[in-house]
């Protein structure tokens, strides 16, 4: 088993090279393998709960385990999704399932590594700790998670640029510019912040305005603070606009994206900004590249004389079939595996269990929530208002107040979708008939739920691989709080040359 320990970064994660490569693909292997057997539950859907009587497909002994729980504790089964353990006296089955789930996924707490012996330890000195806070000139328009993902992140992309010699950092996907304001404005590099959406470009030139007038309102010697030419960097701080859309039948090179600047913004301390040159040393980054775009971003990184790519991606459900290739699995190694990303796959692998324990009653809602959105489809589909090869009635976000009972709940759900209403009594009676289930349905939820942190390690770990197997060294490693940021571990690839 390949543990955490202190990266070429400096920072502690995972360390995957060509050396390595064959003991991070038996890891692949043995998720793929846990996935293909738990693959009945990756393919559950929960609103079918009852129209397919998904308990069923649990095995006696586990149906058993769960069933004869006098106090059918919910908090429990929260914590368990959470990384917890079950209580002792469960099936040896059951504890192996629990056990491999937490094994096999990688490990997400920042700044642990690992002593020979395998223990975790917390790493002294660690640079995850040394992580400055932003400049609060640059904060406004960021929440919490997002300053917390925007500190750490660009903290990280500067030391692998630095380190790269890179004149220019491309943010692809850079949405409203958070990252790449952080990079030019507090960490001194010019930046080429890329979106394929023209509405995310405006609102960061937006951005970049508002943040030029409070850099330069202040103090003459803040100004310098924020502004002066960073020691170690060939060219001064600048950061521009380009709207692209980058996929894998447009992979431009990075002096075709400078000549598309839309808007030239003035660099940050006033002299000329110099030109990009298809010699130029470059890296690319990218916060929450959803879905697809980070399987182009990893190409985008191989395909380009780039030094060096820093990405977290996110949203592994938008992920899909684009101009003939498979965005999962990208290794060839994996290639036997194709069959595992169905659409449950991919959504599941969006979950962030380690959260459950953390927002304690908003976990139990969840759970409640769930049984009243699967047993509304049970009572439609014996109602004769669907079958049970229509494609699931979308009935969207619901107002809390919903909740407070299930006719309640189906009545607005009903009129949402255009049906008419039951009658109360009847709702009622389905109600009480299956309440005593709602606890089962609690359990399958959970158990599903213990697979997502094993489907987003078996992609990260394909992204990784392909890299790998490009020559590439790669490190994986969780950069901030899981619980804060979910989507937090951050792939840096570097080219040997
Ligand atoms: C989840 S947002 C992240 C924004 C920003 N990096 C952040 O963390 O706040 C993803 C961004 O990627 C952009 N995007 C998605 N696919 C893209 C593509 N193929 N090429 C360029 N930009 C893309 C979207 O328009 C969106 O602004």
């Amino acid at each position: 088993m390949s543990l955490p320990t202190t990266t070429e970064h400096g920072l502690c994660g995972y360390q995957l090279g060509s050396s390595t490569r064959e003991i991070w693909r038996a890891r692949a292997a043995a998720l793929s393998e846990l996935l293909a057997e738990f693959r009945w539950l990756v393919d559950m859907h929960i609103v079918d709960f009852f129209v397919q009587n998904a308990w069923a497909a649990l095995p006696g002994e586990w149906q058993s385990e769960f069933d004869t729980q006098w106090d059918k504790a919910l908090p429990e089964l929260v914590d368990l999704a959470s990384g917890g353990q079950w209580r002792s006296s469960g099936p040896a089955s059951l504890h192996q399932f629990i056990n491999a789930c937490h094994t096999l996924a990688l490990d997400r707490s920042p700044g642990l590594h690992s002593t020979p012996q395998g223990n975790r330890v917390k790493a002294a000195p660690c640079l995850n700790s040394q992580v400055p806070p932003l400049d609060s000139r640059i904060l406004p328009g960021m929440n919490p998670k997002k300053v917390e993902e925007v500190a750490s992140l660009a903290f990280l992309v500067s030391k692998v640029a630095r380190k790269s010699k890179a004149h220019l950092i491309a943010d692809v996907g850079a949405g409203q510019g958070y990252l790449s304001r952080a990079l030019a404005y507090q960490y001194h590099h010019a930046v080429l912040a890329i979106d394929g959406d023209s509405g995310q470009t405006r609102g960061a030139q937006q951005w970049q305005k508002s943040t030029a007038k409070r850099v330069h309102s202040v103090t003459a010697q803040d100004t310098l603070l924020l502004a002066a030419a960073a020691p170690g960097l060939a060219h001064e701080a600048y950061l521009r606009h380009v709207t692209c859309r980058i996929d894998s039948t447009n992979l431009p090179t990075v002096d075709q994206l400078v000549a598309n600047v839309q808007t030239r913004t003035a660099p940050l301390n006033n002299s000329c900004a110099p030109e990009v040159s298809p010699q130029s040393r470059w890296v690319v980054c990218g916060l929450h590249a959803c879905g697809n775009l980070s399987v182009a971003m990893l190409q985008w990184f191989v395909e380009t004389n780039a030094q060096a790519l820093i990405i977290v991606g996110c949203c592994y459900n938008l992920m899909k079939e684009e101009h003939g290739s498979e965005p999962f699995p990208l290794c060839h190694s994996l290639a036997t595996n194709q069959d595992l990303a169905t659409p449950h796959f991919l959504k599941l692998a969006c979950q962030a269990p380690m959260r459950w324990s953390d927002q304690i009653s908003q976990s139990i809602r969840n759970f409640d929530r769930n049984f009243y959105r699967a047993l509304l489809h049970y009572v439609m589909i014996d109602q004769g208002l669907v079958t049970t090869s229509d494609p699931f009635p979308v009935v969207g976000r619901m107002r809390s107040n919903a909740f407070q009972d299930f006719p309640t709940y189906c009545r607005r759900a009903l009129s949402r979708l255009g049906h008419e209403c039951i009658s109360e009594t009847t709702l009622t009676q389905y109600y009480d008939t299956h309440a005593p289930s709602a606890y089962r349905l609690a359990v399958v939820w959970t158990l599903r739920a213990l697979l997502a942190p094993c489907i987003e390690s078996l992609i990260l770990l394909d992204r990784c691989l392909y890299l790998v197997d490009k020559g590439c060294a790669v490190s994986l490693i969780p950069l901030c709080d899981a619980v804060v940021s979910p989507r937090n571990m951050v792939i840096v690839a570097t080219k040997s040359t």
